[in-house]
């Protein structure tokens, strides 16, 4: 199991967000979390990711467990539903960005594995243009290529159709899958039921802080 959410609690204040939920996501399963606006579902993804504390409970990434210190926080990546590129950086730059800060390998290799996202992704040409310069699709695949390129066995995506047409879902839906069947984990968070039903091994909901598994989906 890539990942193992156990009994996770997060609360802001007096606002309780969510309370002992629990899940697990497998190599190449694609996990998608419903939920009306303000449940918490964009607060759960940045938990898994690291970038708030949990209250309690246990996150296992690669059998790594959030309470060990100085581990490696590669293991899972965040596509943001904004997308977070930093604007004043080329396609290019912010694909390599965190891998070189990272050294995670050595230079010629980080551009060639960034190059090979980019042509994976369609985004040749792309890539001396400015986050400004590109479209809501194009932007959103930098920001999956800046997150594949770091390796990791659990990729998140938060709203990832919220701001795109139809044709643009149906790209997005296709690399979704394509990163599944490469043995990446994929949780998707979104209340696009069209789009959950096209590409959800297994769909959990979130409502009331608290997660309840929705039955009938197949993961073959
Ligand atoms: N940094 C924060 N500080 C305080 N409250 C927050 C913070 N981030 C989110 N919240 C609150 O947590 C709840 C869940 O928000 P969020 O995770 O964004 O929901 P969703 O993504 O499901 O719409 C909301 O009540 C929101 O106001
Ligand atoms: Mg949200």
């Amino acid at each position: 199991m890539s990942l193992i959410v156990e009994n996770i609690s997060k609360r802001f204040g007096d606002n309780l967000v969510f309370k002992d939920v629990s899940f697990q996501v497998d190599r190449g399963e694609i996990l998608c979390i419903k939920g009306k606006s303000g449940e918490g579902k964009t607060t759960l993804l940045r938990c898994l990711n690291d970038l708030e504390k949990i209250d309690s409970g246990r996150i296992t990434i690669n059998n790594v467990d959030n309470r060990q210190e100085n581990r490696d926080r590669t293991g899972i990546g965040l596509v943001f539903q904004n997308y977070n590129l930093f604007p004043h950086k080329t396609v290019m730059e912010n694909i390599v960005l965190a891998p070189l800060y990272l050294k995670q390998g050595g230079e010629d290799e980080i551009y060639s594995r960034a190059r090979e996202f980019i042509y994976d992704l369609g985004l040749q040409g792309k890539e001396d243009f400015y986050p400004y310069q590109l479209s809501g699709g194009q932007k959103q695949r930098v920001a999956i290529a800046r997150a594949c390129v770091l390796n990791p066995s659990i990729l998140c995506f938060d709203e990832p159709t919220s701001a795109l047409d139809i044709e643009t879902t149906g790209q997005i839906s296709k690399i979704i899958k394509d990163l599944a069947k490469r043995g990446i984990g994929i949780i998707v968070v979104s209340h696009d039921n069209q789009f959950i039903d096209d590409i959800a091994h297994r769909t959990i909901i979130l409502s009331n802080g608290h997660m309840s598994e929705e039955v009938n989906n197949s993961f073959e």
